[in-house]
């Protein structure tokens, strides 16, 4: 495969996943259509940005008729699919944005996919980027979620990304559209928009301001380093076998409140405060609602089938998180301010393509 659209590229995984494909593979074209939503943030890919081997398209994946240009514009062959939106508080609040860009602009992909590759489905494959969280909640005493467990969101966000599972499967199983799914557990690292609990804790503790804790804080996450979530794509895009779904995890489960002291005395390190001093800044607050207690993923079939597993070490990891976003105040800032949201226009000017 040569050229290969990459959705949602400007986000958080996207922009590590854009970013590892365009370094590594200067033989490919990469098409990074993105809408710029709050968090899109091309911020997060200026060092790649003038690569020879790097496009960038600002469009909705859900206008089809723009979507179907696109492939047709740069020969698509390939499709990892991450656009989407993706914070579950936003999700409850309002529940329609979620349905249109998860589930129908998935089906606007999907349906261009098909149109385009019709003819000839060799060598073509669409990567759907999904979630643990379409699997539900465990209790403490749960198994872990293997690729065999039932669906059971709860969320409006889970049950888009599962609405958007089921139609890649469809696709997949009406058509014969070459797909593979992937469902992975919380990622963590540099370029994540400060809505998400780790950014905006250490943004809140670099601040001085309250740290809001949902409920008693017991509730379980098993958290993977971006990159090595990025790595794995990787690896199934080229090696993973065309119907099948992989789990991305890296047997890492944190109580959320064990995991904020972790980082409280990370960041209280990096900023010469007191060992603990910061656990002051912890504010228990209204639960979120229908907040699923625990995830946790067993990988061990991407393990076994394909050789991946996380090259970070949690402590190494959170380490080296903590230490991005305090040198790259520069970035939360303008992610805070919204100064982020002027740089497609500085950048890009009134073009919607480079
Ligand atoms: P993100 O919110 O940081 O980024 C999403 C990107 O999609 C943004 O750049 C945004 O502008 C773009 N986008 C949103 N709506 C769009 C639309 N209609 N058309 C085109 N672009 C649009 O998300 P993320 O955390 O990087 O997640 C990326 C993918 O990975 C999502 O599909 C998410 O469900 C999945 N995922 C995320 C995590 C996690 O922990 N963050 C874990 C597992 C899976
Ligand atoms: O499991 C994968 C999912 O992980 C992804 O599919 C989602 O896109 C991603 O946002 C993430 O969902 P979570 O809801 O688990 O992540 P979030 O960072 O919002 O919250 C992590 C945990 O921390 C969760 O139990 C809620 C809690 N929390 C979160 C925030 C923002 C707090 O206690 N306080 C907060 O302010």
């Amino acid at each position: 495969m040569k050229n290969i659209l990459i959705t949602g590229g400007a986000g958080f995984i996207g922009s590590h996943v854009v970013r590892l494909f365009v370094n590594k593979y200067p033989e490919y074209k990469i098409v990074n259509i993105d809408k710029l939503t709050y968090a899109g943030n091309l911020e997060n890919l200026k060092d790649i940005e003038n690569a020879p081997n790097y496009t960038f398209v600002k469009a909705d994946i859900c206008d089809f008729e723009t979507v179907v240009a696109v492939f047709v514009k740069h020969n698509i062959d390939g499709v990892l699919h991450l656009a989407a939106e993706s914070h579950v508080d936003r999700s409850i609040k309002d529940p329609f944005t979620f349905a249109k860009t998860n589930v129908l602009g998935t089906l606007s992909l999907l349906q261009a996919a098909k149109e385009r590759w019709k003819e000839n489905y060799n060598e073509k494959l669409f990567y759907h980027i999904s979630t643990d969280e379409v699997y539900g909640a465990l209790q403490f005493d749960e198994t872990l979620f293997t690729e065999e467990t039932k669906y059971n969101p709860h969320s409006p966000y889970s049950a888009s990304k599962a609405s958007s599972d089921h139609f890649v499967r469809a696709f997949h199983d009406t058509y014969g559209l070459p797909a593979i799914i992937t469902n992975c557990s919380n990622n963590y690292g540099p370029y994540q928009f400060p809505e998400k609990l780790i950014p905006l804790f250490i943004n809140n503790i670099r601040n001085n301001k309250p740290l809001p804790v949902y409920g008693k804080g017991e509730n379980v996450r098993d958290w993977l380093y971006a990159l090595d979530h990025a790595r794995a794509i990787d690896i199934i895009f080229h090696k993973g076998k065309v119907g099948e779904t992989y789990n991305i995890g890296g047997f890492n489960e944190w109580k959320n409140i064990d995991l904020i002291k972790v980082i409280i005395k990370t960041v209280d390190k990096f900023l010469g405060r007191n060992e603990g001093e910061s656990e002051k800044l912890i504010t228990y607050v209204t639960d979120r609602a229908g907040h699923d207690l625990r995830y946790a993923i067993d990988s061990s079939k991407l393990k076994n089938e394909l050789g991946w597993q996380p090259s970070l070490q949690f402590e190494e990891g959170i380490e080296k998180t903590v230490k991005w976003y305090l040198e790259n105040q520069q970035w939360l800032d303008n992610v805070t301010s919204g100064a982020y949201q002027e740089y497609y226009e500085e950048y890009y000017g009134q073009k919607d393509e480079k």
